[in-house]
């Protein structure tokens, strides 16, 4: 069963809002990492589950995940300190990762991660749901996603992402936003060196999904944009269509396309 997905909930209704805004205003208060509360307890449960994945993902993994959770400075043992993450992250994409308190409204994700801010959960998930929690913790989020915001590609991609999704203008726009997410940021694979290997953070953070997604049960298509827009997908079971792509700058070409589609012929 899936770990946690999304914060941004992609299949939330939406406000359906198609008014255009400055990137960067209409933000939410953000929640600061109070990171001396956290309990041995909570460091611990990190530990065992970064020691869960890591090692799996060092042969599955995304080389540019790698390399983005070591540039981040991701510690085995110890939860992540926000301030230090954003310090190097600031240096070579200027994203951050903002403290949140748990559901936000789509519409003002969308608005955050235009503005390069992600919003993260900062609680740890309890032991007893190590493998199942329905919504976001700060493992899904920190370890599952942030590492790829070091990544000056996928950066631009999820900034420009965000802009779109914030002023989509109606349900059609909305669900191909959704669609997309899912099939990247979420659950998104690539293909490295001749192999597949996983990026969505859905994948990086489930031990169950990531050996879905490159086992049998599971088809992987060559990423479409039209193929991914049209493609439905369910939260809560493994999924059994993904779809793979060759590079990061797929994905910001199809920001740009689905941005170009929605300006009025001239
Ligand atoms: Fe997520």
């Amino acid at each position: 069963m899936s770990d946690s997905h999304s914060t941004a909930q992609p299949d939330h209704e939406h406000s359906g809002g198609g008014t255009a805004m400055d990137v960067g205003s209409g933000l939410p208060e953000f929640l600061t990492q109070d990171y001396l509360r956290y309990t041995q307890e909570d460091h611990d449960i990190w530990k065992l589950l970064y020691s869960r994945r890591r090692d799996a993902l060092r042969e599955t993994g995304s080389a540019i995940y790698l390399s983005g959770a070591e540039w981040i400075g991701l510690e085995p043992d110890r939860l992540p300190n926000l301030n230090h993450v954003n310090a190097r992250l600031a240096e070579r994409t200027g994203w951050a990762a903002v403290g949140v308190g748990g559901f936000m409204p789509p519409v003002q994700f969308f608005r955050c991660l235009a503005a390069r801010r992600f919003p993260t959960t900062l609680t740890v998930r309890p032991r007893a749901k190590l493998d199942y929690l329905p919504e976001p913790d700060i493992f899904h989020d920190v370890f599952g996603h942030v590492p790829l915001h070091a990544d000056p590609v996928f950066a631009d991609f999820l900034q420009h992402f965000g802009a779109l999704a914030a002023v989509s203008p109606g349900e059609k726009e909305t669900a191909e936003m959704a669609r997309l997410f899912w099939f990247s940021v979420e659950f998104g694979l690539i293909k490295e060196g001749g192999r597949t290997k996983v990026y969505g953070s859905g994948l990086i953070s489930s031990h169950g999904d990531a050996a879905n997604a490159l086992g049998p049960k599971c088809e992987r298509r060559p990423f479409d944009l039209d193929a991914v827009i049209a493609q439905p997908y369910e939260i809560d079971r493994m999924q059994d269509v993904l779809f793979v792509v060759e590079s990061f700058e797929q994905l910001f070409a199809a920001v740009e396309t689905l941005g170009n589609r929605r300006k009025p012929n001239v």
